[in-house]
């Protein structure tokens, strides 16, 4: 478990209720935009965080500078050397910072084996909140019933490795785009196949962690690759262990991959298969 630091909890850290307000609500009307409720954070500043499958290693910069949390393990798939070469020059001013802060940082961390790594139970092993942003394979089929199959995989053997380090209580946080392909992963089914239950989903909204960019699990793309992760709308999912207990064997069924519309594989005009976040 990282070094606990006493930190200032930044005032837009709010845990996840929103704060109940006297105040009447406005009605919305040409003169005055609808707001949008307060985005909802799936951790509390005091909770043992276990980040998984982190990119350049924004997101675990923000969670400790913007939200205060002072009990991360940040993980990464990539070893040191690809990491920093990957994303260069971000990911090493990322990780001295975790480290100056007195986090812990794991490189060649496989999300679907954490339940064996070492390292992990050197940590303790107990974790408040389990995140994984984004998971994805990467390109590995141009086929997108292959590539759904691949990303289901993953993530059922994530969701089965992850219950372990749980504490009592505890949760598990993924983020995916929404929309096709990510929808075809169907991630409440593979949740429940693995002794889950969703506690609840909600909007990702990338400005409520400053800091935090994208990562693509390729590295780095020279002027961007045409789109940005922070832009494009993503839901976040909250499970926990279905009746709050231990799960005896959970089942590895994965649903087969549902085919597209067309039953083709789609591609983009860059001429990748439409499942792009590689
Ligand atoms: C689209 S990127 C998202 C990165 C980061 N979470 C973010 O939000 O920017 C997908 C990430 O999944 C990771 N990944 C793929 N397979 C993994 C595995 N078996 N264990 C851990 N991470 C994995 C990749 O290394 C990559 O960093």
């Amino acid at each position: 478990m990282a070094k606990n630091k006493k930190r200032k909890l930044n005032p837009h850290s709010s845990g996840s209720k929103p704060q109940p307000s006297s105040k009447k609500p406005q009605k919305a009307n040409k003169s005055t935009p609808a707001k949008r409720p307060d985005p909802t954070i799936p951790f509390q500043a005091e909770d043992r965080v276990l980040l998984v499958g982190e990119g350049d290693f924004s997101f675990s910069k923000s969670v400790v500078e913007h939200h205060g949390c002072c009990d991360i393990t940040a993980t990464c798939y990539d070893s040191q050397e690809t990491l920093f070469d990957k994303y260069k020059p971000q990911a090493e001013e990322h990780v001295r910072y975790l480290e100056e802060e007195g986090q812990a940082v794991l490189y060649s961390v496989d999300a679907t084996k954490l339940d064996q790594n070492k390292h992990l139970k050197k940590t303790g092993g107990q974790f408040d909140v389990v995140i994984f942003n984004f998971p994805h394979v990467g390109g590995k089929s141009k086929d997108v019933n292959r590539q759904v199959r691949f990303n289901q995989e993953l993530l059922v053997s994530f969701f089965q490795a992850a219950l372990s380090l749980l504490a009592a209580g505890g949760t598990i946080v993924v983020t995916l785009f929404e929309g096709e392909p990510y929808t075809l992963w169907n991630i409440r089914d593979l949740a429940r196949h693995s002794g889950l239950e969703v506690q609840r989903s909600f909007r990702f909204v990338a400005e409520a962690y400053p800091g935090y960019s994208h990562s693509r699990t390729l590295g780095n793309i020279e002027g961007g690759g045409g789109w940005k992760g922070e832009d494009r709308d993503a839901r976040s999912y909250v499970f926990q262990k279905k009746g709050g207990g231990t799960v005896p064997g959970a089942a590895k069924a994965v649903k087969p991959a549902p085919k597209t519309e067309s039953g083709k594989r789609k591609r983009t005009e860059d001429g990748l298969a439409s499942d792009d976040d590689v």
